[in-house]
């Protein structure tokens, strides 16, 4: 298994490279923060001693070989993987100052506030439409005027 190219003492995309380079980030301009996350699935670690900063109102990317850990510490953040079977984590993930692994932390608003694109599309058997009004209508929106504008909004940029 590839190691992954996270191990970092900042946000530093450039840690799997020989120029390491470290960005540093004012502590208010933190939105999430990682201090030494590990990451099992069963025996086996998949994520080391990860210590990363993700700036609040900036895209950030993070870039590694397949299988090296991306989506499982993309999943971390929102506690995706607490569905699985056999994974542990240990470690801190503060988002907004906040230890998300609290018990008091409420999962399925943590996952209203850090959504998640999967790499392969998961659409329920419904049209388009009503794919996309899922998750308004689950937050109690139903007036067809807002769901139309709502819609096309989300669809006409991705030219849909
Ligand atoms: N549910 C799982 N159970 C056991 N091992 C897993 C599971 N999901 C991913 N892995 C393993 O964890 C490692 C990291 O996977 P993943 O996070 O999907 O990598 P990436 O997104 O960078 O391709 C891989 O070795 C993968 O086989
Ligand atoms: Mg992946």
């Amino acid at each position: 298994m590839t190691k992954p190219l996270l191990h970092a003492p900042a946000m530093d995309l450039n840690s799997g490279t020989k120029r390491r380079k470290t960005i540093r980030i004012e502590e208010q301009d933190i939105c999430i923060k990682m201090d030494k996350l590990n990451f099992f699935y069963g025996a086996s670690q998949v994520l080391h001693d990860i210590d990363m900063r993700i700036p609040r109102k900036k895209v950030t990317a993070y870039i590694g070989p397949s299988g090296c850990g991306k989506s499982t510490l993309l999943r971390c953040i929102n506690r995706m993987n607490d569905l699985v079977d056999n994974a542990r984590i240990d470690g801190q993930i503060l988002l907004g100052g906040e230890n998300i692994y609290d018990k008091a932390i409420n999962v399925t608003d943590l996952r209203r506030r850090v959504g998640m694109v999967f790499q392969k599309p998961n659409p329920f058997p419904k049209s388009i439409y009503e794919n996309v009004a899922y998750g308004l209508r689950i937050q109690g929106v139903n007036d067809r005027k807002t769901l139309d504008e709502s819609i096309e909004n989300a669809l006409e940029p991705v030219g849909q």
